[in-house]
């Protein structure tokens, strides 16, 4: 097994290209399945997380080929044939081929999830509301069997909690129903609106783009001409990245990011001491005087985002003070605190609720990825760590982040992928 090793790093400097966003990506992927052309999407990030939903797309029957960043996928020979179990478990988003195949299909069968580290993370909200479509749904095996006969009708649907892959599922399969669907409560993530304004040009009436309420037109099942799309800027690898600079308290310059998807990590970066200077595709980290302790609470986007919680408590480890983290989102995202703590770090937990000491020296040492965003954390703590850190079962960050030691190294880091002596 891969692992990552890392040294000491005083301070990091230099320029990384941020990717497109793989959280972005895969709703694209899923919406080629109601395409009735070759769909084109640039700017695809190479990450595990995308070759498995290719596989999964491939399997179904569908065609792909790819010149470095674009790619063309092509469903025109694609059948409703079962989403199994070996590949939904290895990514929960391949739940996204739901709502498209049983939009195309009338019938579909698609394993369920199954939870994970962070979670037990459900997909009840988005089968609700495709029965709130019209489609009759049996969890049987532990797969979903969903049918509708007389095709998919525009319903009216609220949402129970805010859900982004949920969403996305309902949007793609509203986007072929009959009629108009309004969804309410709904997630707001950049990645939500691009699935929307890429189906607007296909030619889907959609209102309330950027809010919790959405209608959409559907098409009767009229497959879609779908444009060439460019995959949105990865907001959570550039917030990572960003963490790398504070956390080693360096200037570091970040390209081809879309500073408005990244307002609340810009503004608790700003509370914490640094500075930062912005083009519309570019920022610029300046040192912080003092590394300042920081209050933050996950919450659906625009507020502060979930997958960046990891990385600020790594962070706060060096702040001058203590700092508070609380999770609203997932009932088990501190699975880096006990790794954290094996390098020496202060943090208490009360319920949901961390407590970071800072000012505190990080030793390195073997620890073990158990999440992406959370090995992510391990990966900024083994940059100012004491001696080196090996961080293991990086098959966690293969899935999210493309090029990482590479990029990392471009910036002046001290890291690279061993292979574990058999
Ligand atoms: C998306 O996951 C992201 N994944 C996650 O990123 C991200 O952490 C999450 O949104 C929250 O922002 C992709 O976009 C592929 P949810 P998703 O449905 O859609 C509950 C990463 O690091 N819920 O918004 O699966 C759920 O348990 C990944 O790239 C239900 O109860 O998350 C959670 O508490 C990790 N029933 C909350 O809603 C449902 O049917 C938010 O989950 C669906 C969700």
């Amino acid at each position: 097994m891969d692992y990552i090793n890392i040294q000491n790093t005083s301070e990091l400097a230099g320029c990384v290209r941020i990717s497109g966003a793989k959280n972005a990506a895969l709703p694209l992927l899923a919406m080629s399945i109601l395409a009735k052309n070759e769909m084109r999407i640039e700017n695809m990030p190479i990450v595990a997380d995308i070759k498995t939903f290719l596989k999964l797309i491939g399997l179904l029957g569908g065609e792909f080929r790819s010149q470095e960043g674009t790619f063309f996928v092509d469903t025109k020979n694609i059948l409703s044939k079962p989403a199994t179990y070996d590949i939904v478990k290895t990514m929960r988003a391949s739940i996204l081929v739901l709502g498209p195949l049983l939009a195309r299909f009338k019938e579909c069968k698609v394993s369920l999830p199954g939870g994970c580290a962070i979670g037990q993370r459900p997909v009840d909200l988005h089968l609700k509301a495709l029965e709130a479509m019209g489609a009759n749904i049996i969890i049987e095996g532990g797969y979903i069997h969903a049918k509708a006969p007389q095709g998919l009708k525009g319903a009216s649907i609220i949402f129970d909690k805010i859900t982004v892959t949920g969403t996305e599922n309902i949007i793609l399969a509203a986007a072929l129903a009959r009629g108009k669907t309004r969804l309410i409560n709904c997630a707001k993530e950049p990645e939500v609106v691009q699935v929307c304004e890429t189906l607007i040009k296909a030619g889907v009436e959609i209102s309330g783009l950027g809010t919790s309420e959405l209608e959409i037109i559907g098409t009767n099942a009229q497959l879609l001409d779908l444009p060439t799309t460019r995959v949105i800027p990865d907001r959570i690898e550039a917030g990572t990245y960003l963490c790398a600079g504070a956390i080693t308290n360096s200037e570091i310059k970040l390209e081809n990011i879309e500073p408005t998807h990244m307002e609340f990590i810009n503004k608790k970066l700003l509370e914490m001491g640094y500075s930062l200077e912005f083009t519309n595709s570019s920022v610029k980290l300046l040192k912080a005087k003092e590394i300042l302790p920081v209050e933050l609470v996950t919450a659906e986007y625009p507020g502060f985002p979930t997958d960046m919680q990891a990385q600020f408590m790594a962070l706060a480890t060096q702040a001058k003070g203590t700092s508070i983290i609380e999770e609203r989102l997932f009932e088990n995202r501190f699975m880096h605190v006990s790794e954290l703590l094996r390098m020496g770090a202060k943090i208490s937990l009360n319920g949901n609720i961390a407590s970071i000491t800072g000012n505190t020296t990080l030793e390195g040492t073997e620890v073990m990825a158990t999440d992406l965003r959370a090995s992510s954390a391990l990966v900024l703590a083994g940059l100012i760590a004491k001696g080196s850190t090996q961080v293991h079962r990086i098959y966690h960050l293969d899935r999210g982040y493309a090029n990482l030691e590479q990029k990392l190294r471009e910036l002046g880091a001290k890291i690279e992928r061993k292979s574990q002596e058999k």
